[in-house]
């Protein structure tokens, strides 16, 4: 087989992450070309990472033919219509989380990477450690007995300078703040361990710095398979812990990887277990690169598609919802809810604001 051709949409930040991870499996592809709508960020990584051609323009590398892959690294109010683009130019998307801001757009990403014949896929790297496969697996085996708790803490410092970039703490260009830009991928991360959550509450504020969006939330769920969750997200907090914890029947388990079970020779037969579980080949933005390119060269699915990546997407909205009305929400959120696009969202942030909702 050829190798594939690599477009990057956005060359900022984690930009370069992509670029390294494609470079990386060269055998099997080729970064061709970059672009950004500030034409020296193209330039620069198009000569750091030997792609031969650059723009300021992302449908003039949409048009080139031998490109077959394009990750898309811009900020998220744009990752819907830039895949949509690629996908209706034939091309294969691994789009940076958030997938997008709404589950409108969310929906129309998937429906046209569908009626295309394109894979679609969302950039989560965690769900690629160790620890998703093995708590994963305990789970799916019934290992630890029933699960009935979750706790999320996604707790980041970024100070009021980190914000000074034009497109973050705004609910226009980043669609929302702690919650769907970093608390996303431990919430991404537990729904892929936990399942679907049929009901959220939440309250949601900002504390520490100046800008539009949250930097604290709190949410509880209850899950479909029954079990409770409570999830804290900020930007705001000093130190920064990140810990998911499954508390089951027979004990717990976490990320970063704790197992305790209340039997301590059960404990060790599980160890030993779980000594032959694989440990995935890669971490990071190497992990999801290296998962995608090998499904577009197989025709299988990525680990997170489209479907898996709206997940996260939907709890996010769910969380806002409520804070916003002061209500627990049902999920799913449907196409009739004003919540379900991101007008309806970010008119009634607007309405909220003005005291409408209090
Ligand atoms: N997976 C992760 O761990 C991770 C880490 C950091 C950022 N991200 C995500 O990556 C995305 C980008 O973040 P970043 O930190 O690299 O941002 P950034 O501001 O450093 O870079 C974004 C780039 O996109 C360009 N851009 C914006 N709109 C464009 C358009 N229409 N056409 C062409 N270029 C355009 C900007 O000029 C900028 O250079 C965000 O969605 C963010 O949440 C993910």
């Amino acid at each position: 087989m050829e190798r594939l051709g690599i477009g990057i949409i956005g060359a900022g930040g984690i930009a370069s992450a992509h670029a390294s991870a494609w470079l990386a499996l060269s055998d099997n592809c080729q970064l061709i070309a970059f672009a950004d709508q500030d034409v020296r960020r193209a330039q620069e990584r198009a000569e750091q990472f030997g792609a031969q051609f650059w723009s300021s323009n992302p449908y003039d590398l949409l048009a080139r033919s031998e490109i077959q892959i394009v990750s898309i690294c811009t900020p998220p109010f744009n990752h819907a219509e830039l895949a949509i683009a690629a996908l209706e130019a034939g091309k294969h998307v691994l789009v940076e989380k958030p997938m997008c801001c709404s589950l409108e757009e969310a929906d129309k990403m998937i429906e046209t990477a569908k009626r295309n014949e394109r894979l679609l896929g969302v950039v989560f790297q965690w769900r690629f450690t160790p620890e998703f496969s093995r708590i994963k697996t305990l789970l799916e085996q019934g290992k630890l007995g029933k699960p009935f708790l979750a706790i999320m803490i996604s707790f980041w410092w970024r100070t009021n300078e980190y914000f000074q970039v034009w497109w973050r703490g705004t609910w226009e260009k980043e669609c929302g703040g702690s919650v769907i830009n970093h608390a996303i991928h431990h919430i991404d991360f537990l729904l892929g361990l936990m399942g679907d959550v049929k009901c959220v509450w939440a309250g949601v504020g900002v504390f520490a710095h100046e800008i539009e969006t949250e930097d604290a939330a709190v949410a509880t769920v209850k899950f479909a398979n029954g079990s409770l969750g409570a999830l804290l997200a900020s930007t705001a907090t000093y130190p920064e812990e990140h810990r998911v914890t499954i508390y089951c029947e027979l004990g717990s388990v976490s990320l970063p990887w704790q197992m305790n079970l209340v039997d301590s020779r059960y404990q060790s037969e599980l160890e030993e277990w779980l000594r032959h579980i694989p440990r995935p080949e890669h971490g990071g933005h190497m992990a999801v690169i290296s998962d995608f390119l090998s499904a577009v060269r197989t025709g299988r699915k990525p680990l997170v598609d489209g479907n898996e990546g709206r997940r996260s997407i939907e709890l996010a909205v769910g969380i806002y919802k409520s804070a916003i009305t002061g209500q627990p929400v049902n999920l799913p959120i449907l196409p009739d809810d004003p919540f379900y696009t991101k007008s309806g969202l970010t008119e009634a942030v607007k309405a909220k604001r003005k005291g409408i909702c209090s």
